[in-house]
């Protein structure tokens, strides 16, 4: 697809293909009165001033913001029921142990696998409404060979009926069922879970809820070694309930990510560093357990280069806005709205290994981007719970655009 979009007020990107630390990840790039040309789905020239007459399709931003299409590197959107139940009784003094994932895993093993897409397809959808147009989506909930297989053909189901990227991730570690001894379980995700989903090419990822009451760091080093031989790169729920040394084994694995980090100790942050581990910040789950957020300006300054996801799961965070993360992410975890942009984009899209494709907006990437009803970056974490996007473009083409605004130059 060809697309012109002029009248760009502000276009604000980081730039690179791959994630920035320290002072760097907030030194985006800021053009005033610019353009972008696509061809063929992508960014063929970002400029400034008068655009090029092209015979293409126009889109007139009309002074509006853009920034690059928002990456959501964390989720668990693929789900059946809800845990309302869960949800109140924290409101009365309930501590958050993960225990409730085992009610989640009941419902999805009830549930078929179309009804799985289906109860996932507006949730994405609301996600792309918010800007979001490349999410990662965890299996996790089935914990059987046959459950953890309609997850995530349910997960590629999605991704081939929605104009977002989506990018599948193998969490068969993520609780012990109760009907197996934790040994057989742990040989259950090796020896075939791990094959079937290596087979069928259903996941890019392994990931593994390494924490207290769930996985050991020595068995996350397993799971992710094995995942690893059979081609899934690892990635880590690191030190989210106690600093079990998740960090410190993200770091011995060089894996992608290690997400969460809310109780990650200097040693680990330093060893992230060194490893180039990339920090996944969740700030909604701590939001809404009412947990101390993560220390995401210690991390900053240790050189670990910081993303944002929202977490969206039934338990522990039903927020699936990137936005509001990013609101959360600029007014609890000190980071600038430059940092958090950055953390939402191009360092989300390093942690699901797209950094040459996405999250950013310059020549020879897809055309995903987002035109906002805001003049100026700080309006998007400012404008708290609002919905500003006006049209999101996916790889060159509208993927929805708000009835509001008519991009159509006069
Ligand atoms: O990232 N921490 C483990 N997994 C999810 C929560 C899953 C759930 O409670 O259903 C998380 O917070
Ligand atoms: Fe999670």
């Amino acid at each position: 697809m060809d697309l012109l979009i002029q009248g760009i007020g502000q276009l604000v990107t980081p730039l690179g293909k791959g994630p920035l630390s320290g002072s760097d990840q907030g030194r985006l790039q800021v053009l005033d009165d610019a353009y972008i040309v696509v061809r063929e789905g992508r960014i063929a020239e970002v400029g400034q001033g008068s655009p090029p007459r092209l015979p293409c399709p126009t889109m007139d931003a009309q002074g509006r913001l853009v920034t690059p299409g928002l990456v959501d590197p964390h989720t668990h959107a693929v789900f059946a029921g809800t845990r309302v139940a869960e949800f109140l009784a924290r409101t009365r003094g309930d501590r958050y142990t993960g225990g409730g994932i085992l009610t989640t895993v009941a419902a999805v093993r009830a549930a078929s696998e179309d009804e799985l897409v289906e109860l996932a397809r507006p949730r994405l959808l609301r996600m792309l409404q918010e800007g979001t147009t490349t999410v990662e989506i965890k299996s996790g909930y089935g914990l059987t060979t046959e459950d953890e297989l309609k997850m995530l053909r349910a997960i590629r189901r999605l991704s081939e009926a929605l104009p977002l990227t989506v990018v599948p991730t193998f969490l068969g570690a993520h609780a012990f069922p109760g009907e197996l001894p934790r040994e057989e379980y742990i040989e259950l995700v090796v020896e075939e879970m791990l094959p079937q989903v290596a087979k069928e090419g259903l996941a890019r990822f392994c990931d593994v809820f390494c924490d207290r009451g769930f996985f050991t760091v020595e068995e996350a080093r397993l799971v992710l070694t094995r995942g690893r031989e059979h081609g899934l790169s690892p990635k880590l729920h690191a030190d989210e309930l106690a600093d079990v040394g998740a960090a410190g084994l993200a770091a011995e694995l060089k894996a992608v990510s290690a997400d969460h980090l809310l109780h990650v100790s200097d040693r680990g942050m330093e060893k992230l560093a060194e490893a180039g581990v990339v920090g996944v910040l969740l700030p909604g789950t701590a939001f809404v357990l009412s947990e101390p957020y993560p220390p995401a300006r210690r991390l900053i300054q240790a050189g670990v280069p910081v993303a944002l996801g929202t977490d969206f799961n039934p338990g522990s965070c039903p927020i699936s806005s990137l936005p509001l993360v990013m609101s959360l992410a600029v007014l609890r975890l000190g980071l600038s709205p430059e940092e958090a942009l950055c953390a939402a984009t191009l360092n989300a899209a390093a942690v699901v290994g797209l950094a040459e494709e996405v999250g950013s907006l310059e020549p020879g990437k897809l055309a995903d981007l987002v035109i906002w009803d805001a003049h100026e970056l700080g309006e998007l974490p400012y404008f708290i719970g609002h919905r500003l996007a006006l049209v999101v473009v996916k790889a060159g083409e509208v993927a929805w655009r708000t009835s509001g605004f008519s991009p159509t130059p006069s």
